[in-house]
């Protein structure tokens, strides 16, 4: 039996921009889903069908890396569904992983393209941020230029994504869950329209690639202030995109008098927000009386952990 597992994971800053190839950052968080495969007489996943829609990232991990014998598959995962949290990341990433120690060969970089594919086929159109923050663990930041840190590089037509390692001081990061499943797919494609449309939308995928990348260099100096204030302006250019919603407004307005900066993360349209604090208490209190859910991450340094 093989058994595999990957993180979740929390965006910084960049989503939906980096779809169009603009920088993003994400941490790896200490939320994982674990994977176990064996081979069996039938497919089996959870003791469900593999044809199940609730498996699709499985199905398509497994039709286009396994061409073995069936297998029975159990997912555990800590990582709420559909939230902003990379779920469907770290399924992915973690099926791949259970595959290849399977096969007793895994390569982490064509790992990651691999995982970026499903993701791709399932979504629609995706980037490689979250699979690749998944696979990596630490931070993982997308830069236009090749750096020391590189990766690995991952092309779909037109667009190219320079994956590198980011290191993050340790953070306080407090998550609020509006409990509303958003699915990815149609957001991003919402934006893609959106931005087909109207130059203000372009202009907004452009202003969070710059603010990505001084984001990133403010938390490399330490300066959570500077890091809070581009997060808030990376909030309201999402919001500009069309990925808001009204709880994660009450959520992110309860958060930032106690925090550095606070922002939806992931898809939006629902899923998450989280906050940069010094105070996760008090954060996290204020986000319960709004009426989320909310809970501390810390930062993860491991990726997919696999062994047969
Ligand atoms: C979702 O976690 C992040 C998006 O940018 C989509 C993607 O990068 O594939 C919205």
């Amino acid at each position: 039996m093989a058994r595999a597992s990957a993180p979740g994971k929390l965006i910084l800053y960049g989503e939906h921009a980096v779809v169009f190839g603009e920088p993003a950052l994400a941490t790896a968080i200490d939320l994982r889903t674990e994977v176990y495969a064996r081979l069996h007489d039938e497919w089996l996943v959870d003791g469900a069908s593999l044809q199940d829609s609730k498996y699709a990232y499985v199905r398509r991990a497994v039709e286009n890396t396994w061409d073995g014998p069936p297998l029975w598959i159990e997912i555990r995962s800590m990582i709420p569904l559909g939230c902003g949290l990379g779920s469907s990341a770290a399924v992915t990433v973690a099926t791949l992983g259970a595959l290849a120690a399977l096969k007793g060969r895994i390569d982490i970089g064509a790992l990651a393209k691999d995982a970026f594919e499903v993701e791709q086929s399932v979504q629609g159109r995706a980037s490689p941020i979250d699979t690749s923050t998944s696979c990596h663990g630490s931070a993982v930041v997308v830069r236009r230029q090749e750096g020391e840190d590189v990766l690995w590089a991952i092309e779909k037509g037109d667009r190219r994504w320079l994956l590198h390692h980011a290191s993050l001081p340790t953070t306080n990061l407090v998550v609020g869950n509006t409990g509303i499943a958003a699915p990815t797919g149609p957001l991003v494609a919402a934006v893609k329209d959106r931005v087909e449309r109207d130059p203000r939308a372009a202009d907004a995928i452009r202003e969070i690639g710059e603010i990505t990348i001084d984001g990133l260099r403010a938390f490399e100096r330490g300066d959570f202030v500077r890091a809070g204030e581009l997060m808030d302006r990376d909030h309201e250019l999402l919001n500009l995109l069309g990925v808001g919603h009204p709880l994660l407004e009450k959520f992110v307005a309860a958060a930032r008098p106690h925090a550095f900066g606070a922002k939806l993360t992931g898809a939006g349209g629902g899923g998450s927000m989280f906050a940069l604090t010094d105070d996760p208490e008090a954060v996290r209190t204020a986000i319960e009386r709004a009426g989320g859910k909310a809970f501390v991450v810390a930062t993860e340094s491991k990726g997919l952990e696999a062994a047969p």
